[in-house]
Parts: structure tokens; C-alpha cells; sequence
């Protein structure tokens, strides 16, 4: 069991969004009076894109010249193809604030060969975190969501990434998308000193029950985020938690 888990759900998706926006500022403003930074990483796909925007609009003062965001995971793509996640981080967040530029490490997933790309950033993480061998980045906060098929990151069922105990960073080959996505591996994520999943909406109730209250034969991937000296919460809507028993 991780050293603790938490899970709130919020009535609406509006009040799930402004919820995760307050939980976003109070672990940076921590941070940062710990340590003078706060290092985050961010999550893609669709979900966290209202999140990104909020961010942007009610916390513009909020201290990002001290805050340094990587990604959890990123498509094989160039930085402005739609299927992006930096592209939507960029367009729903970075564009509207400031933040020094090179306070960003995004994932260099232009780079045609996926396995040197997950190379090159995971090299960044040893830099930027002055790691010595063996050790593992802590992040202040890693953002997380979750597929209907029980994958969180690019962690997907039945896929090579699952058994990464060494690596920062790899290029996962994933069977359903005939391509590959560059991601974090399960020990950056249960090093965090926490992990935020965020799930929303109808879609997500049956993965939701199963993840936190049932048994999958293998766990589904987000079963095994469970931060070793970390905090795991989990922020849902209704909608997302309908079928939670307690
Ligand atoms: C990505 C994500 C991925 C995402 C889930 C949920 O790059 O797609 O990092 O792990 O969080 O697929 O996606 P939705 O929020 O779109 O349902």
C-alpha cells in the first residue's frame, strides 16, 4: 500500500477542475517553501486540458518562475501535431503565463528514432536532478490520468514499459496505436512525493471501480502507481466515481 491514499470526488467536473487547481497550487507553494522549487509533471490526453486552463486563468500569480515542468509522457510526434500532449499544454497553459522557457523540458519526440528521444529526456532528468547512478528523480507532484483500459501515462496493458524497473524513460511500442509513446516507467512515478490522478465523466466509472476497489487479473497499469514515501490521491467527479462502493 502506498504511504497514503486518498480519494475525492467532486460533484461536477467544474468543481473536480477547480478542486485539482487549488491541489496543483498548494503542493507548488510546499514545494517551493521546501525547497525553493517545484518540479511537476504534467499529464496529456484530454482530461487535464480544462485543468491547464484554470491554471492559467485563476492562478496566472502563482509562482512559476520557481515551478519546472516535465511531461509523464508524450506522443511520437512533433511538438505542433495536434496529437501533441506538449502542443495542448502549450496552447492551454504556457502560452498564457510566464515562465521562463527554459524552465519547460518537453520531450524531444521530433526525433524520428523513439528509443534515442526517450534517451535524450531521460539524460535530462539525470541533469536537471543531478542523479547519480541507481537513483531516481523525486517530483513534487506528478499529474496522472486514466484510460478506459486500465493505462495510465504510457503505461498500457501487456506492453514492454510495464517491466522498466531501471529506466527513467523509454519508448513503449504500443500494439492498439502501431506506434510508440515515450514515457516515464514506474519507478519516477512511486518515487513522487505525490501523484495526482485526476478522472472525469461517465466513460471512466467501470476502470475507476475496478482500479481502486477491485481485483484485476494482471493489476491494470494504474493499480501499480503507488508511491513508495508518497502521497497518492485521486480527484473524480460523480460521474467517474458512480460505482465506488465506499
Ligand atoms: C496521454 C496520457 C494518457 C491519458 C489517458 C486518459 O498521453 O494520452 O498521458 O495516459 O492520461 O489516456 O486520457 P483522456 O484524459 O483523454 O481520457
Amino acid at each position: 500500500m502506498p504511504a497514503s491514499r486518498t480519494v475525492e470526488v467532486l460533484p461536477t467536473s467544474a468543481d473536480l477542475f477547480h478542486a485539482a487547481a487549488e491541489e496543483f497550487v498548494r503542493a507548488g507553494n510546499a514545494a517551493i517553501a521546501r525547497h525553493d522549487r517545484f518540479t511537476v509533471a504534467l499529464s496529456g490526453g484530454s482530461t487535464p486540458k480544462t485543468l491547464y486552463s484554470l491554471l492559467a486563468k485563476e492562478h496566472a500569480r502563482f509562482t512559476w518562475r520557481k515551478t519546472f515542468l516535465f511531461f509523464g509522457d508524450e506522443r511520437h510526434v512533433p511538438p505542433d501535431h495536434p496529437e501533441s500532449n506538449y502542443r495542448m499544454v502549450n496552447e492551454s497553459l504556457l502560452t498564457k503565463i510566464s515562465m521562463p522557457p527554459k524552465n519547460v523540458h518537453r520531450v524531444p519526440a521530433e526525433n524520428r528514432d523513439a528509443h534515442a528521444a526517450a534517451a535524450e529526456y531521460e539524460e535530462n532528468l539525470h541533469k536537471f536532478f543531478e542523479l547519480r547512478t541507481g537513483e531516481f528523480p523525486v517530483f513534487d507532484l506528478i499529474l496522472l490520468g486514466l484510460g478506459t483500459d486500465g493505462h495510465t501515462a504510457s503505461l498500457f496493458p501487456n506492453s514492454q514499459a510495464l517491466k522498466e524497473q531501471s529506466r527513467l524513460v523509454v519508448a513503449n511500442w504500443v500494439e492498439k496505436f502501431n506506434a510508440y509513446r515515450i514515457t516515464f516507467t514506474y519507478p519516477v512515478l512511486n518515487h513522487a512525493s505525490e501523484v495526482l490522478f485526476l478522472a472525469s465523466g461517465a466513460d471512466k466509472v467501470q476502470v475507476v471501480s475496478v482500479v481502486l476497489e477491485g481485483e484485476n487479473n494482471p493489476p491494470y497499469p494504474a493499480q501499480r502507481v503507488r508511491p513508495t514515501d508518497g502521497k497518492l490521491l485521486w480527484m473524480l467527479d460523480q460521474a467517474a466515481a458512480d460505482r465506488l462502493i465506499s
